[in-house]
């Protein structure tokens, strides 16, 4: 039986997760709880030379099928290295990106179909489901003109404009569609969001 607590972050491009992750950790830590971060794809050592076909720009002959079963391997191994056993030891697991983002990415992004995406993952993760999943959005726009800022882009962010927006409007299609999805509006100040998470995570804590 599950004990812990399954916390996920999602959102488009340059929406800010890798922040709000970062502050939520600190936060949980300075109350004395065990926290277990890991991001996706990658996170154990299987997963992270999955992470490295993935988005390796050399691989352009990838097929998009190949791509999305990768994704889901990557998870597979992570959910049974990582996620469960701590879980089950009552910790609290926080995430860059799950099964959501292949919804959106492999599912919408690349036209392979969101209920197809949904099956191969039940597979993958035994059926896990977050207890809670942060979904933070800003404006399309907003997100372009803050990945821009990077230096190197890998073979995900090289997708391309259309695929980009079929992403960003993935996204906006998941936002009320389960009940462990909640919404917080990332185009503020990194404080503002941070509190709004806190107190959601609070509640759930009481
Ligand atoms: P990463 O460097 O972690 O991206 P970011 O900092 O934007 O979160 O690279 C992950 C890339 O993989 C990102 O472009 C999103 C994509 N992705 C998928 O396409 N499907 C998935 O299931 C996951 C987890 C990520």
């Amino acid at each position: 039986m599950k004990k812990g607590l399954l916390i996920t972050f999602e959102g488009p491009d340059g929406s800010g997760k890798t922040t709000q992750i970062s502050l939520l950790r600190q936060y949980l830590s300075s109350k004395g709880l065990e926290v277990i971060y890991t991001r996706e794809p990658g996170g154990t050592n299987i997963s992270e030379k999955i992470r490295d076909i993935i988005l390796d720009n050399k691989n352009s002959e990838m097929s998009d099928m190949c791509e999305a079963l990768l994704y889901a391997s990557s998870r597979a191994q992570l959910v049974h290295e990582v996620i469960k056993p701590a879980l089950l030891d009552g910790k609290i697991v926080v995430m860059d990106r799950f099964v959501e983002s292949s919804i959106v990415y492999q599912g919408i992004g690349r036209n392979l179909g969101v209920d197809k995406i949904r099956s191969i993952n039940e597979a993958a993760t035994e059926g896990l489901k977050p207890d809670i999943t942060f979904m933070l959005t800003i404006p399309f726009e907003e997100g372009l003109e803050r990945k821009s800022k990077q230096k190197v882009l890998d073979r995900l962010e090289n997708g391309g404009d259309d695929f980009h927006r079929r992403v960003y409007d993935g996204y906006m299609s998941l936002l009320d569609s389960a009940d462990f999805i909640k919404v917080v509006d990332a185009n503020r100040a990194v404080e503002n969001i941070h509190k709004d998470i806190v107190n959601i995570i609070e509640e759930m804590l009481k």
